[in-house]
This record gives structure tokens, sequence and C-alpha cells, in this order.
């Protein structure tokens, strides 16, 4: 399962290049909101991560987001952000005009990330429309007392049945077991902040048992 970083912030996609866990990057108008940027910044900002993600030496990519909701304004936002560097995919909210955008940029050989999904029907609708990758909610389904990983068990079959080629990359990940259970559902990928991939690491056995072999060593080994 891949792991993409949901971030606009350089240093923190940096340190996931670092630790070896960088396969992609996702953002959104609320990540980029929190970097400080000028409208004149962003393309700018959009190219720094392309670098990084050249740098990994793997085929990762960015999902650059859209602000427009009108159809024109959908292809025309779409076309600019991807002509800023191969490595960006479109990153498109469901909506009528966002699916016939996502058949658009399909039949030219766009990337497209379809977003903003809650649902399997949204999710059958966004791959049949022909979405690269399709992006269902975990943490914000579960923040309304529903179960966002079974939506993406529902999802993962609906794809499997009917072969579509959507990649499914699970977002709004708020914890190590949202991870753990998409890896175990088998879906593409995963979109999350650093920090809750660090702590896939942790665990106190661990550390305890590593307590004990160098203590064990010191003591005893002369
Ligand atoms: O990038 C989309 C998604 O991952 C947002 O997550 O934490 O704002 O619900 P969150």
């Amino acid at each position: 399962m891949k792991f993409f970083i949901d971030t606009a912030n350089v240093e923190e996609i940096r340190k996931a290049k670092n630790l070896g866990v960088l396969d992609g990057v996702t953002t959104n108008p609320s990540l980029l909101s929190k970097e400080n940027l000028s409208i004149k910044e962003i393309d700018n900002h959009y190219l720094s991560i392309c670098k990084i993600l050249e740098e990994t030496g793997k085929k990762g990519d960015i999902s650059a987001e859209i602000i427009s909701s009108n159809y024109e304004d959908i292809i025309q936002e779409g076309e600019k952000l991807s002509s800023i560097h191969p490595k960006i995919v479109v990153k498109i909210p469901i909506s009528k005009n966002g699916l016939k955008a996502i058949q658009y940029f399909s039949k030219k050989n766009i990337k497209t990330n379809c977003t903003l999904v809650f649902s399997s029907g949204q999710a059958l609708l966004a791959a049949k429309a022909g979405s690269n990758y399709v992006s269902p909610f975990i943490g914000r389904i579960d923040d309304l007392s529903s179960n966002g990983l079974t939506l993406i068990k529902e999802i993962k079959d609906i794809y499997d049945t009917f072969h579509f080629k959507s990649k499914i990359i699970g977002a709004s990940i708020r914890n190590t077991l949202h991870i753990i259970e998409c890896a175990k559902i088998g879906i593409y990928a995963v979109t999350s902040p650093l920090k809750i991939i660090e702590t896939l690491l942790y665990h106190p056995l661990t550390n305890k048992g590593l307590e004990k072999f160098l203590k064990d060593y010191k003591e005893k080994i002369y």
C-alpha cells in the first residue's frame, strides 16, 4: 500500500521523503491555506513539491485541488494546474460538473483524483467517469458516528467486481488503525499526516525490549 502525505507543507513532505515513506502527496484548499502563500506563489509551491517527489526516484504524484465549480472554469483551472508539472494530478470534488470534467480530462490523458467522496454511489460515478484516483474521507464519516472503513471495503468490493481502474486513496486518516485496516482491505493508498505514519513505529514492548537488551549487554558481557 502506498503512503501519500496529506499536506501542502514542504518541510513535512521532505521529512516523509527522508523517512522513505513518500509515495505521493495530496493537498486541498484548506491545507494550502495554512502555508501563508499569495496566489502568485502557489504554482511555485506546487513545483517545489514536485521536485521533492522527483528526488524520491519513485513515480509518485501530487493532487492539486481546483476551486472552481462551473464546468468551463474547472476545465480551465485543471488544465492550468496540470501544465505546471507532469506530476500534478487534478483533484476535483464530486459534482455533476466535476464528473463531466473528469471525463474530459480522462480523454485528454490528464490524471484526476475525485475527492469529497462519502458514499459508494459517488465512488461508482467517479470510477465510471474515469477518475484515476478516488478519495473517500474515512475520518469525517467516523466523526458522524458512522464507519468510514465500511465504506472503503464497500468501494473496494464494487471496484473489484467490475474491474474499475480507479485507485482508492483512503483520505481523512485520523489514526494508525485507519492505516492498518486500509492495508488489510487492500486499497491502493492512504493519504495521511506524517505524524500518524510515524506513530506506526512505536510499541511499548519494543522500547522495553531494547532497554533490557542494552542493560543485559552492559551488565553481563565482559
Ligand atoms: O485531503 C483530504 C482529506 O484527507 C482531509 O482530511 O482530516 O481534513 O478530514 P481531514
